[in-house]
C-alpha cells in the first residue's frame, strides 16, 4: 500500500483556504464534513473500485444505471462515451464523492456510505474541471499542488513540510514543467496547468488516480505530450490504479489496459481495451457507424 507522508495538524481558524479543493459543493455529492465513521466492510484487497448493481437517479432520470465494474490494483481504466452518458457521474462514485440510489460502491476496500469519506479522500487522487475552476489564479503553481497534503481533508495549515513542497517539487518535475513551480497558476497555458493539476492529484501519494478529461481543451501538441506523460503514469509499476474519462479514443495514452464504455446510464460493453474497442461497441456507444483503427498503442476512430 502507498505510504502517507502528511502530518496534518489541527485546523487554525474558523475558514479554510482550501474550500477551492474541496469538490463536495453541489447538494448532490457527499459533504466532505467529518461524520463518525460507522465500522468498516472490507472486501478483496487487490479490488480497488467495485460497483455492483449500481444506478444513479436524479428527478426520475437514471443518469447511470446497472453498473458493475471491478477495477483491479494494477489496471489502467478508460471510461469513453458520449456527452451526457454518465461518465462524470461514474468517476464521482468511484471518488466517494457520490452516493448510489441503487446498489453498493466499494472504494478502496471501504463501503461508500458506511465511511468516512474524508479519511478515503486522502487516499483518491481526483482531477476534474470542477475542480480546476477554483484554484486561485495567483495561486504558486508549487502551492497548488503541495495543497493538496491538507486540503483534501478540509484542514488548514500554517505551513506545510520542507518535504512537502520537496515532493511537489519532484511531481511538476515529473510532469515536465517543474521549471514553472514559481510562477502564478493563472499564467500557466492550458496544457501546463493540466499537468499541475495532475501533480496535485498525485500529492497524497494516492491508490486511485480519477481524471475527467484531462486533454480537453488541449491543442495537439498539448494533447500528445499529455498522453505521453499519461502513459509514462500507465507503464510505471507503482503509479495508482488509474481512472481516465474521455470521449475521444485518440487520447488513450498507451498502457492502458480496460475499458468502459457508456451509453445513456448504461454499459454498452467493457473489459480488455484491445476487446472491447471494436468498431460496433463503439458505433453503439457513440450512436453512429464508426471505423476504428490501431496503430500500435493509439486509436483513431472516424464516421463509416
Ligand atoms: N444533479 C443532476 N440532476 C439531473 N440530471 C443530472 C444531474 N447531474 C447530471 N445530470 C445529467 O445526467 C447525465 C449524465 O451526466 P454526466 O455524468 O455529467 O455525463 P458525462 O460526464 O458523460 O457528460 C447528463 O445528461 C446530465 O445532464
Ligand atoms: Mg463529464
Amino acid at each position: 500500500m502507498a505510504t502517507h507522508h502528511m502530518a496534518v495538524t489541527p485546523p487554525v481558524g474558523g475558514t479554510s483556504r482550501a474550500a477551492w479543493l474541496d469538490g463536495a459543493v453541489t447538494g448532490d455529492l457527499i459533504p466532505g464534513a467529518a461524520g463518525a465513521p460507522a465500522a468498516p466492510s472490507h472486501v478483496d484487497a487487490d479490488l480497488v473500485v467495485s460497483l455492483d448493481g449500481v444506478g444513479v437517479k436524479r428527478s426520475g432520470t437514471a443518469l447511470v444505471r446497472d453498473v458493475d465494474w471491478q477495477v483491479e490494483l494494477d489496471e489502467r481504466w478508460v471510461v469513453l462515451g458520449p456527452n451526457g452518458a454518465g461518465k462524470t457521474t461514474l468517476l464521482n462514485l468511484a471518488a466517494g464523492r457520490l452516493y448510489p440510489t441503487t446498489g453498493t460502491v466499494h472504494v478502496l476496500g471501504e463501503r461508500i456510505g458506511r465511511t468516512d469519506v474524508n479519511e478515503l479522500r486522502t487516499r483518491i487522487g481526483l482531477s476534474t474541471a470542477t475542480l480546476a475552476e477554483r484554484i486561485p489564479a495567483d495561486e504558486r503553481v508549487v502551492d497548488v499542488v503541495v495543497t493538496a497534503a491538507w486540503a483534501v481533508v478540509g484542514r488548514w495549515r500554517e505551513s506545510y513540510d520542507r518535504a512537502d513542497e520537496a515532493r511537489a517539487q519532484a511531481l511538476l518535475s515529473q510532469l515536465g514543467i517543474g521549471h514553472l513551480a514559481d510562477r502564478a497558476y493563472g499564467t500557466l497555458s492550458e496544457g501546463e496547468r493540466k499537468r499541475v493539476q495532475i501533480s496535485r492529484a498525485l500529492m497524497t501519494d494516492p491508490e486511485l488516480l480519477l481524471l475527467d478529461e484531462p486533454a480537453a481543451g488541449l491543442d495537439l501538441g498539448g494533447r500528445e505530450d499529455l498522453v505521453g506523460r499519461l502513459a509514462e503514469l500507465a507503464y510505471d509499476p507503482d503509479a495508482p490504479a488509474l481512472v481516465l474519462v474521455t470521449h475521444h479514443v485518440e487520447e488513450i495514452p498507451p498502457g492502458f489496459t480496460h475499458a468502459l464504455l457508456l451509453r445513456e446510464g448504461g454499459v454498452v460493453a467493457q473489459g480488455l481495451l484491445t476487446e472491447t474497442l471494436t468498431a460496433d461497441n463503439l458505433s453503439k456507444t457513440f450512436g453512429l457507424p464508426l471505423v476504428v483503427e490501431r496503430s500500435g498503442e493509439r486509436w483513431t476512430a472516424r464516421a463509416a
